[in-house]
């Protein structure tokens, strides 16, 4: 029995023919969220006029994009960024609206979360930013970035999760689907290639197929098939010479025709550079085209966007097809229906108490404990009475700044307030600041608030700092980079591995005045440590976030054993980086090729036999654990069988804690040249004193395959494959082999 139905909405009057709905309710079918998303998707697609199929292409303010006021679909709210929400902007500009209720959580930076080896910290994670994100109402966030770390220069490389395809692949899957249980859509970035920050709109990454599926794709993959994104940013750089928002072959190819996704690809803001190209190589949604949106055109400069007017035009004119057209609006909407429309999404929390203990969950779990000679951590706060903090790292905030993943928090734990708040009473803390290095605190409007001006010379400063040193029971200097410009920041690339602001020197003669001298670093990348050979305790503790003060304290005292381990190698210098070591990184080139090709990170050192400073995959412990033999379930396998792995791990020292056990596999004999070995599988294992516990990995087909370009397939080929296991890539503790026939 039909029914036409008058709906007086917004002024407008909805005519909606409509049967009886499935859960009885009456009402358009788009409207309908008991119904199935694609008939919702087609039902409101049916409605729509011409123009407002393409309204919903691009963006109508900084951060949103317009639904159909008509018809009750409403608009899309974007927000950054991968490590907290962003405060809120003005319509048309990157300022701040300054809103008294848009403060955060800043939880740590995602090669914190990396290196914490641990799936369940990446699903706190997602559940945390994701509740975050849905209270301030934003339907997409703009993250996780899961670009892999080529070279240590990369400005953008504390964003993302570090040198290893399974790694990052692994630890992103969690993430996705715990921010998506809120109704809130992740956007994977930057799809892809985009490894560095120098000419990032303009350079063109060249890279042969083999190493484009075996390294740069897997993270997007699994976030797309295994985490269900509901969207994916394109890069700005280009591939094949096509700009990454609008690649036919990574767009249209390998994203939704190989990898069948369903969703919305978005631009990076200011990454669309052609109309023709947009409407035909996989632009589902345009952001930021270098509009302030206040030219002064009549109309609002937003209708001048790439896949706005230009589009519209096309399609009056037939040169633009409707099949097309209605592919990218399917797409918005579904975008829409999963997020701003989903009437079944929990409410979020912003700035709550679970938030901040996870912050500082995570964070303590990712912070790397590089070097601890003569156990001169933990700090026993009983026989330690004076402890010397040095180093502008200790007190500066780093949740600003950076670029778009800069936050407003509602507050930041310093290091030396979170060493202050654990030893209360018990031991006196002085800071001397060591050295300066950025005493700005604003970014885009967002300011720390922190007077960080210091009027004493270098040189008094670095006495001040050993004469303090000198009279102390121990001293924790705290440095590292920051997030300005040249250093771990996005649209600049760094100068080099070194320390800035020589920070070097001054670590050298705090080490001549005091041998319990731990040094924490706090960087997104790999540093040079030419110092490393004169200090006891060496410890990288990331950007933690909100609580980034309180989980370094938990670490340096003993009430968290850390077990963070290495997402990317720290190579001794430069050149022991593949990607230096060939000259194919070069800041001022716009067409960069990948020639150190699938020889990433570890992958490089193994096959050049090249020691690193610290290895993939290395993390110390205030306990050890010692390996049994491998074994596995066959010696001979199938192709088409997996094999089973086993090996006892034993806590034999005094305290609990957490081993990353690693697996990695080598292919023995292949036809293609293959790395030494690769990482295959992790387990994050807690163990008592004197535990044992029999750790078991499943090894699949899949596994040992490498990628074929020719065939444009995985590859299994016969033979044998030698099985490390240890605890890091290059502390193998046992091997086994099998061969498959
Ligand atoms: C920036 C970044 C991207 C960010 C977007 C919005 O240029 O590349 O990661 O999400 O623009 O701020």
């Amino acid at each position: 029995m039909k029914k036409t139905l008058l709906v007086p909405l917004a002024g407008a009057v909805l005519l909606a023919s409509c049967g009886q709905a499935g859960n009885g309710n009456a009402g358009p079918v788009y409207l309908d969220v008991d119904r199935p998303l694609e008939e919702r998707v087609e039902d409101a697609l049916s409605r729509m006029t011409l123009e407002e199929k393409v309204r919903v292409l691009h963006a109508q303010s900084k951060f949103s994009s317009a639904g159909v006021p008509r018809l009750g679909i409403p608009e899309l709210w974007c927000t950054d960024g991968p490590h907290g929400i962003r405060p809120e902007v003005l319509w048309d500009e990157w300022d701040q609206a300054g809103w008294t209720n848009d403060s955060c959580v800043a939880f740590p930076a995602l090669t914190c979360l990396a290196a914490t080896w641990n799936e369940d910290m990446s699903a706190l994670y997602g559940k945390s930013i994701g509740e975050e994100a849905r209270y301030r109402e934003k339907d997409v966030l703009l993250g996780p970035g899961v670009n892999i770390y080529r070279t240590p220069l990369n400005g953008r490389n504390f964003e993302y999760m570090g040198e290893d395809p399974y790694l990052a692949s692994k630890m992103v899957v969690p993430y996705v689907q715990q921010v998506q249980e809120n109704g809130v859509a992740v956007c994977v970035k930057h799809f892809a290639l985009n490894n560095q920050e120098a000419k990032r709109h303009e350079y063109d990454a060249v890279v042969d197929d083999r190493t484009l599926h075996e390294i740069y794709l897997p993270a997007f993959k699994a976030a797309v098939q295994e985490g269900g994104a509901w969207s994916v940013m394109g890069a700005y750089n280009l591939y094949r010479g096509q700009h990454l928002c609008h690649n036919e072959y990574m767009l249209n190819g390998v994203l939704k025709q190989d990898w069948g996704f369903d969703g919305a690809v978005i631009s990076d803001w200011g990454g669309t550079h052609d109309t023709a190209e947009s409407i035909s190589n996989g632009l589902d949604l345009e952001f930021g085209t270098w509009t302030n949106g206040l030219r002064g055109e009549t109309s609002n400069t937003y209708n001048s966007y790439y896949l706005a007017d230009p589009y519209l035009a096309r399609l009056r004119s037939g040169e633009a097809s409707m099949e097309v057209l209605d592919d990218k609006v399917r797409r918005v909407l579904r975008l829409i229906f999963r997020t701003a429309m989903n009437t079944r999404k929990p409410f979020g929390s912003l700035c709550s108490p679970e938030h901040y203990d996870a912050a500082r969950r995570i964070a303590g779990e990712g912070i790397v404990l590089l070097k601890n000679d003569g156990g001169v951590l933990p700090l026993d706060l009983s026989s330690t009475r004076r402890i010397a903090v040095i180093g502008e790292n200790a007190i500066k905030m780093m949740t600003v700044g950076g670029g778009s993943s800069s936050l407003k928090v509602q507050h930041e734990c310093t290091p030396l307030e979170g060493i202050r708040a654990a030893a209360g009473d018990k031991a006196e803390i002085v800071y001397e600041r060591g050295y300066v290095g950025d005493i700005s605190g604003d970014y885009n409007g967002v300011v720390t608030g922190q007077d960080l001006s210091e009027s004493r010379s270098e040189s008094q400063l670095t006495a001040d700092a050993v004469a303090l040193a000198a009279s102390s029971d121990a001293v924790i200097f705290v440095g590292g980079l920051n997030k300005s410009a040249h250093q771990d920041c996005e649209d600049s690339d760094r100068l080099g591995l070194e320390l800035p602001y020589d920070q070097d020197k001054v670590i050298s003669a705090l080490a001549k005045v005091n041998p319990n001298l731990v040094v924490v670093i706090i960087s997104g990348n790999a540093v040079a440590m030419p110092w490393a050979d004169e200090v006891n305790g060496i410890v990288e503790a990331w950007f933690g976030g909100s609580e980034a003060g309180n989980a370094l304290a938990d670490v340096l005292f003993g009430k968290v054993n850390p077990s963070g381990k290495l997402p990317f190698t720290f190579p001794a210098k430069l050149e022991d980086n593949g990607a230096h070591a060939l000259g194919a990184y070069d800041p001022d080139a716009v067409r960069v090729e990948y020639k150190e090709g699938i020889y990433v990170g570890y992958r490089w050192a193994d096959k050049m036999q090249v020691k690193p400073l610290f290895a993939f995959g290395h993390g110390l412990s205030y306990t050890d654990f010692s390996y049994g033999g491998a074994k596995c379930s066959k010696s001979v396998v199938r192709s088409s069988a997996d094999v089973q792995v086993s090996v006892d791990v034993t806590n034999i020292g005094q305290v609990a804690g957490k081993e990353v056990v690693q697996l990695y596999i080598g292919d023995d004999e292949s036809s293609v040249e293959r790395p030494v070995r690769e990482l295959k599988g992790f387990r994050k294992v807690a163990l008592e004193p004197g535990e044992t516990r029999t750790v078991n990995f499943t090894v699949t087909p899949d596994m040992l395959k490498f990628y074929d370009p020719a065939s444009g397939c995985w590859v299994l080929e016969k033979g044998s494959f030698t099985v490390y296991i240890g605890s890091s890539s290059t502390d193998i503790r046992t091997t086994a082999r099998f061969e498959v026939r």
